[in-house]
């Protein structure tokens, strides 16, 4: 008897080997499924697919090694499909300019990373080194795979490699969107910024029981490793978001800045603002009391094009402040001391803070506008002990080592070898202005006048006034930028109103400047 016919399927449009094409990259788009995928969302967190569509361009996302399996069978591997192995990974568009993206899929085994997972990351690292594009890495994952052993220790490893093969080379974003723990935490920390979301991003090296058991102190994730502790305390974050959406429109924004790698200039855009735009707002905080403190945003918001300035490390050592703006459209990295926190004095963080950005803008060509108004480094004996000179030393060695075109206004004070550190003339600075309210001395008056005449004060018959003359004397002497423009140590000392056409001048005049550096492996930076 003939079979009963069967219901006709659909007849597929694509030819069998297609068919299978599309089955096998369907089960593999899938990651962990449906549940954990709704478990993702319901902790607050988007896809690894999610946020590369939201990162990137539209449509511009290319995947490669989506088919790529797991390596290991141990412990039950060898029964669990892993999609992708749990990372996306490949290259896209932010703004028409490619970038090399990986995005671990915390549905696929918590994002843990395996042998395969590794090496999915190092080829696309390879390839941002090798097209010369940032490589922006989404992080959140479990750690090491635990059943893969040291097959997955050896992936972290070669991951770190590459990154610091990469470092100076390609811009470097890491973007923390859950877990980060253990030794994974050293692939970001080499990267050149770092984002954290508010109440979803954990970087620890040792978790909260481990701490509990080996020092007994009290902690739970967010305040040993949320966003707010590492933004504020540690220093590890950079920038830190409100949602997974704000961090990517800020990756966005910061990367604008960039160029794509070392050998090029970041691009310059349309200018926006008038280049001779004068500024009474800083006339009025340049005639301000000496003692009065004023916020230095202020300064950064008047001399930029159109009051945009992204501000890096923001929450952390707030006492020096910086940051990228444009100067008639061009990309510029600022160092300001704020004298609103610790009147402006250069403490350990600040040193190390302001060191790191020194040296990523002159990896990738970045001119540097540095604003000092800095009384000196912040005393104590927390400091002392804390290594402030080995640790401040880093910010003087920056500066000196940096060749891109360095343009300083010194807006009141400019103390002792603060003054020096500060992209001063001596340590090359290209071109170095002053307001006319700049102090550029060796100590403030008080100072100065109770080591120098301690004695003159002790013997006069009214002490009180003969300090106050001294200090006057002193003060009409030295809290002035006169003397240092005497001696060519500032270039010009300018109207304050004037100094956003003053630092677009300057910065078009240096446009080209090439400095031959001597020949040597590596300077050894107090690190
Ligand atoms: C294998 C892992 C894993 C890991 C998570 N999973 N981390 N599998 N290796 N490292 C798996 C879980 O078994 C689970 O699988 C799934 O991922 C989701 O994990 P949950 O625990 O259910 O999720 P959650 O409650 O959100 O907790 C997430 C977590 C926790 C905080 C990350 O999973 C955790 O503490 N994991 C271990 C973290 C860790 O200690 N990693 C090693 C760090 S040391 P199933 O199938 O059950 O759903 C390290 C060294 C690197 O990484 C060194 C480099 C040099």
């Amino acid at each position: 008897m003939a079979e009963a016919r069967k219901p006709s399927q659909p007849k597929s449009i694509f030819s069998p080997k297609t068919e299978e094409l599309l089955k096998r990259k369907q089960k593999a788009m899938a990651g962990g499924g449906p549940e954990r995928e709704t478990a993702q969302h319901a902790a607050g967190k988007l896809s690894a697919r999610e946020r590369i569509e939201l990162l990137l361009d539209d449509d511009s996302f290319e995947e490669v090694d989506l088919l790529v399996e797991k390596r290991s069978r141990e412990f039950g591997l060898d029964r669990r499909y892993l999609p992708a192995d749990g990372v996306v990974t490949g290259f896209g568009r932010i703004n028409g300019r490619s970038v090399c993206v990986y995005s671990q899929d915390f549905t696929v085994m918590g994002g843990s990373l395996g042998l395969a997972h590794a090496h999915k990351i190092c080829k696309v690292m390879d390839l941002a080194t090798e097209a010369g594009v940032p490589v922006i890495g989404l992080c959140d994952s479990g750690g090491a795979r635990i059943q893969e052993g040291v097959e997955s220790l050896g992936g972290y490893a070669e991951i770190f490699w590459r990154n610091v093969r990469a470092s100076g080379f390609v811009p470097q974003i890491s973007a923390i969107l859950g877990p980060c723990a253990g030794g994974a935490v050293y692939s970001p920390a080499l990267t050149d910024f770092v984002f954290m979301i508010e109440g979803t991003s954990h970087m620890f090296i040792t978790g909260p029981e481990v701490i509990k058991s080996a020092t007994g102190e009290s902690c739970d994730f967010e305040s040993l490793g949320g966003a707010r502790t590492h933004s504020t305390k540690s220093g590890v974050c950079h920038f830190v978001a409100g949602s997974e959406q704000d961090c990517f429109r800020q990756i966005r924004e910061l990367v604008e800045y960039l160029p794509q790698n070392c050998r090029e200039k970041p691009a310059a855009a349309m200018p926006s603002d008038d280049p001779q735009r004068k500024s009474d707002k800083l006339d009025a905080i340049a005639e301000m009391e000496a003692k009065k403190s004023y916020n230095v945003h202020e300064v950064i918001w008047e001399i930029a094009d159109g009051a945009q300035f992204l501000e890096v490390h923001k929450a952390f050592a707030r006492n020096i402040v910086v940051g990228f703006m444009r100067l008639n459209g061009e990309s510029v990295g600022v160092v300001a001391n704020n004298p609103m926190v610790l009147s402006g004095a250069l403490d350990i963080d600040a040193s190390e803070k302001a060191a790191r950005f020194v040296r990523f803008c002159d990896s990738f060509n970045i001119p540097l506008l540095t604003l000092v108004d800095v009384p000196g480094y912040w005393p104590g004996m927390e400091q002392e002990y804390g290594g402030i000179i080995r640790r401040g030393a880093k910010l003087l060695y920056a500066y000196c080592q940096a060749t891109v075109p360095k343009v300083t206004v010194v807006l009141r004070k400019a103390y002792g070898g603060a003054y020096d550190v500060m992209s001063s003339k001596h340590i090359r600075g290209d071109l170095n202005y002053a307001w006319p309210c700049a102090e550029i001395a060796v100590m403030g008056p008080q100072g100065a006048v109770d080591i120098l005449f301690k004695s003159d004060i002790k013997k006069a018959a009214d002490p009180a006034r003969k300090r106050q003359e001294l200090i006057n004397d002193y003060t009409a002497k030295f809290s002035s930028p006169y003397q240092a423009a005497q001696h060519g140590y500032i270039d010009e000392v300018i109207p304050a109103s004037e100094t956003r056409a003053k630092v677009i001048r300057a910065f078009h005049f240096l446009k080209h400047k090439k400095v031959e550096t001597v020949k040597k492996k590596h300077g050894n930076i107090p690190i």
